[in-house]
């Protein structure tokens, strides 16, 4: 059987399509998750190719400032609170959640200097200095381990302990982050 190509199920500029947040949340959230992984290919690349690829800085410095803030608040608003009050004591969800808050702390302190770097023009004709490369090594190796955590065990016990309820409550609130509530509202069928 052909394998589904997880891209083709990206919009053109490569962002999880707004489309699926009209349907599961979590699938929504598992898709910016694939995003964030060739994100982190994508900065690995910059970090080792004598000249960075211009339009691959773009893309992440993009995905940096626009999907991803939302995509944390996402969880940090919604999903992890959901599942702190849904989820049975031997899930034992705490002390992941706790984690994972408590690494984000460092990466909004990476993220700024990653930018910094990536909008420096100059540094991408002629090359990023080391410590610029080892930067951009240790966000992606971060970020990678911080994703294995949210599609090994956080995706999995959601689809499991929240409720149709929450879903659509999450729904709306991702829906409304992104201005797409008031769109959705102007296209609804009339009652
Ligand atoms: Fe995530």
């Amino acid at each position: 059987m052909e394998r589904e190509d997880p891209s083709a199920r990206m919009s053109s500029r490569g962002q999880a399509r707004p489309a699926d947040l009209f349907t599961n949340p979590l699938n929504f959230i598992a898709e910016v998750h694939m995003r964030e992984r060739e994100i982190c290919a994508m900065i690995d690349t910059i970090a080792t190719n004598d000249v960075p690829n211009e339009a691959d800085c773009a893309a992440v410095a993009a995905f940096l400032r626009c999907q991803l803030p939302r995509h944390l608040e996402d969880e940090e608003l919604d999903l992890f609170p959901m599942m702190l009050a849904r989820c049975d004591p031997e899930d034992d969800i705490g002390p992941v959640i706790e984690k994972l808050l408590h690494d984000r702390g460092h990466a909004a302190v990476d993220t700024p200097e990653i930018l910094l770097v990536l909008d420096d023009g100059a540094a991408i004709k002629t090359g990023f200095d080391d410590v610029a490369r080892a930067m951009f090594l240790a966000f992606a190796s971060h970020s990678r381990r911080h994703l294995i955590l949210e599609n090994a065990i956080i995706l999995p016990i959601a689809r499991a302990r929240l409720t149709a309820k929450d879903l659509k409550l999450m729904r709306q609130h991702m829906l409304e982050r992104r201005g797409l509530d008031v769109l959705l509202a102007r296209f609804a069928p009339p009652h």
